[in-house]
């Protein structure tokens, strides 16, 4: 298990993205499925880890392929400065943008995909991208163990604030949704994104809990312990406590998790020549990859209701890597409990 002894977090699913991207960096594994012409080439593979956190996995990476470079996206300033010394560590080979991977990602493929109508420019400098060839995209999308340790970022049960944002400079926290949202919202909210049973009577002691508030205090917040006594008052048969549905449905909200990850998504799916690895932590995440990557991987696109094939029936733009998403061993799940539900999918765009 990595941990550098400075990283307040350890990467999840380490070996099997260092195996996932061997495929395409590594010409003499037996399942190479790259381009060799980038060796003949002399030119620089390029992966963009989408979310660097506190660049795990894009150190090991880098350490393992001398010539690789990495465009590492994070939201958050405090995982941005982290990685500053990973410019000096690695020689200018990372470059590390700050942003939303659904508003970034479409920009900086834009590059490769169309190069002639680039405005990549303002992002990434010229000279990092001279003789490169786009080969990965990594996607690592939970919450960091920073960001989940630091009570004051709201994203545990005992932060002192309910805030859960990434990007602290975006104006909606979690309290902003519990004290402003209306009851159709939240109802969405805790429906859809916390799949909890009970929501309604959720909401109605949310909306009640709210107008207490603004009776008998200056400063009307939502607490994490007045949360937890709403929890309390749901019905607690299932594994999972309420608290962590209710928790979980408030972060999709505040960081549009989802929307996020189906920008994303929508980004790759022009690429060609490019391996696409996803870890995802909650169903909805995995449910939405899972499909994507059936979608992109049929090779008949007719109408449901047509009797024959007439499209041709060579549509699809690569291949799933894996049939099950692949998992954490007990090992990990021992040395790192965060891995528990970490689950990664991998696609392979064909060539063009
Ligand atoms: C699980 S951590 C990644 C850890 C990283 N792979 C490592 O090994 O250190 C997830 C990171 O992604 C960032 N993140 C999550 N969603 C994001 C988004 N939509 N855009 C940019 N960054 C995002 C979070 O701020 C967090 O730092």
């Amino acid at each position: 298990m990595i941990k550098d002894s400075n990283s307040p977090h350890i990467p999840v699913l380490l070996n099997e993205v260092l195996e996932t991207f061997n495929r395409i960096l590594n010409s003499k594994n037996p399942n190479f499925l790259g381009d060799k012409v980038i060796e003949s080439n002399n030119q620089f593979p390029l992966i963009i880890d989408c979310t660097l956190g506190y660049g795990g996995h894009s150190r090991k990476l880098l350490q393992s392929y001398p010539r690789l470079k990495i465009i590492g996206i994070d939201r958050d300033l405090d995982s941005i400065k982290y990685n500053e010394n990973l410019c000096d560590e690695f020689n200018d080979r990372i470059y590390i943008v700050k942003g939303a991977f659904g508003e970034m990602l479409p920009l900086i493929l834009n590059e490769f995909l169309r190069p002639k109508s680039s405005n990549i420019s303002n992002i990434i400098e010229s000279s990092f991208l001279e003789n490169v060839k786009l080969v990965g995209i990594l996607a690592d999308i939970g919450v960091s163990s920073l960001q989940f340790d630091n009570i004051n970022r709201g994203f545990s049960f005992n932060s002192i604030a309910l805030d859960m944002r990434m990007d602290v400079s975006q104006n909606l926290s979690a309290n902003e949704i519990l004290n402003t949202y209306n009851r159709l919202e939240l109802e969405k909210i805790f429906s859809e994104y916390g799949e909890i049973k009970e929501y309604k009577k959720l909401v109605n002691l949310i909306l009640l809990e709210r107008e207490n508030l603004r009776k008998n205090s200056k400063n009307p917040n939502f607490s994490s312990e007045i949360l937890h006594a709403i929890a309390l008052k749901l019905n607690h048969k299932k594994s999972i406590h309420p608290l962590t549905l209710i928790y979980q449905a408030l972060r999709i909200a505040v960081n549009d998790e989802l929307g996020e990850l189906k920008r994303l998504l929508k980004a790759c799916e022009n690429l060609a020549n490019c391996l696409l690895c996803v870890i995802s932590f909650h169903s909805l995440e995995d449910r939405i990859i899972k499909e994507t990557f059936k979608i992109w991987a049929k090779n008949c696109v007719c109408d449901e209701n047509v009797m024959k094939c007439e499209c041709g029936n060579n549509h699809a733009k690569g291949q799933i890597l894996y049939k099950k998403p692949l998992v954490a061993s007990a090992s990990e799940i021992k040395s790192n409990p965060r891995s528990r539900s970490a689950k990664l999918r991998a696609f392979y765009f064909f060539k063009d």
